[in-house]
């Protein structure tokens, strides 16, 4: 068949380039986008008096033709198209004829790719929001039951201070939550409607870009057509949200392997979500969260890719544009398959509050508690805190731990030392003590589930 744009040309091509030029084999899941954003265009020429009314109507009921016929398996995409928006409107020519070669009157591919491409990243967008959305909800339901399970928080990967699994559930929470409000605020940005800005310089044609937007359910329209559709912002803005979320997973997945180790223990995951060794009989390997952990590198590839496609680019459309796709499909469909993984995950995943106490128990992780109890008994924060480590590190040369050392060991070091410090250093105690906001006390794990469940409620 003859190229559609066939004219200045005869429109041969070397099959080898056309294969090249194609972007129908990843472009074409947009042809939901592309063809209810050509029956709004249909629309709009109407009502401006650009075509006929029953001409409008004709391409209308042609193109949902066509999109019943795709969506049912009955069409099948013709390979030889340039792409997605080629065979569409190809496909409407062959069933309507002469009024098919209307639709494409006061448009370019340059503002169809664009608007397409906006409309299918926003359905993304929501879905992807509403799996955030799943994911916080399984922990805050984790958080519910382990407000009173210590384990040792660290830092630099050392015991450090005691905490409750509630607590560490929670910043997870709290990422996510940035994460939803940075797809957001995308969302927000993106939804601005680029169709009228036709090849860069607009039309001579008296079209109605806001009828067509609103139509569309876009918030604005794009104020400068060579912006229009030069811009590409949504879909790094898009593949940035997706690198910071794949972060976050990825620090989760880190977490989730470490724990589930041997010298760990702290949790164990669920058979469903993990893998055994085709070797090694005793293994039970942590494949999903390492699966999540590498695939965060794929998305920052993703983002990397287009960035550096774009900042070459003079204005307006360059080819090389048509690169954004395969690169936002990937993080789209990489992010969705790892929070469809990550929160079945947690939600089965087996908790061991023993494993976890005993951690605590054996890191001196109340040695802060040691030196505070002196700090209140009047001694200087920093002479307490050189006591406090002397008997630290007697305690690691003997194999005691801070709990059961003897008083008189105590009193040996100061005599501020007095029975009751077994009450000041008692883990539960030590948590219980940490009622400033934002930590890990029993109150403030509570305040801090309510306020994610008031977050998802907005
Ligand atoms: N397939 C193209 C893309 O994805 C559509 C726009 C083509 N425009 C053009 N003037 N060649 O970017």
């Amino acid at each position: 068949m003859a190229k559609m744009w066939a004219g200045r040309t005869a429109g041969k091509t070397e099959k080898l380039a056309d294969d090249f030029n194609s972007s129908l084999r990843f472009d074409r899941k947009m042809y939901k986008q592309d063809i209810t954003g050509s029956m709004a265009h249909a629309a709009m020429l109407a009502k401006q008096g650009i075509i006929e009314q029953q001409e409008a109507d004709t391409l209308i009921k042609g193109l949902a033709g066509i999109l019943n016929d795709i969506e049912e398996g009955k069409l099948a995409f013709d390979e030889s198209c340039e792409d997605i928006h080629m065979f569409v409107e190809q496909e409407l020519t062959t069933r309507l004829g002469a009024v098919g070669k209307k639709l494409h009157t006061a448009r370019s591919r340059n503002d169809q790719v664009a608007l397409d491409l906006r409309m299918y990243l926003r359905d993304e967008m929501k879905e992807i929001i509403q799996k955030i959305i799943a994911l916080i909800e399984v922990l805050a339901d984790k958080a519910d039951k382990y407000d009173k399970c210590i384990l040792p928080g660290y830092t630099h990967l050392q015991r450090a201070q005691p905490i409750v699994f509630s607590h560490h559930l929670l910043a997870y929470a709290m990422m996510l939550l940035r994460d939803k409000s940075r797809y957001e605020d995308a969302l927000a940005r993106m939804n601005v409607s680029p169709i009228g800005s036709c090849a860069l310089a607009g039309t001579t044609y008296p079209i109605d870009r806001r009828f067509e937007a609103e139509q569309l359910g876009f918030a604005d329209i794009a104020r400068n057509s060579i912006d229009g559709v030069s811009d590409r912002d949504f879909c790094l803005d898009f593949m940035s949200a997706c690198s910071v979320l794949m972060m976050h997973l990825s620090r989760f997945s880190e977490e989730l392997i470490l724990w589930s180790s041997w010298e760990f223990r702290f949790v164990e995951l669920s058979d469903a979500y993990t893998t055994g060794s085709s070797i090694m009989p005793q293994k039970k390997n942590s494949d999903m969260a390492e699966l999540i952990r590498g695939k965060t590198g794929r998305v920052y590839g993703d983002l990397m890719a287009l960035l550096t496609t774009m900042k070459g680019l003079p204005l307006a459309y360059n080819k090389d544009m048509q690169e954004d796709k395969e690169s936002v499909f990937d993080a789209a469909e990489t992010v969705r398959m790892c929070l469809d993984v990550m929160t079945p995950m947690i939600d089965t995943m087996t908790v061991r509050a023993d494993r976890m106490r005993k951690a605590a128990e054996e890191g001196f992780i109340n040695a802060t508690d040691l030196a505070d109890y002196l700090v209140k008994k009047g001694m200087p924060f920093r002479d307490a805190y050189r006591v406090s480590g002397s008997i630290v590190a007697e305690c690691i040369k003997t194999g005691a731990v801070l709990e059961t050392l003897p008083l008189e060991v105590y009193r040996g070091y100061s005599d501020l030392f007095t029975g009751d410090l077994y009450d000041a250093i008692d883990l539960s105690a030590c948590v219980a003590k940490r009622t400033s906001e934002g930590g890990p006390s029993v109150k403030s794990v509570r305040d801090q589930i309510a306020y994610v469940r008031e977050q998802l409620k907005k």
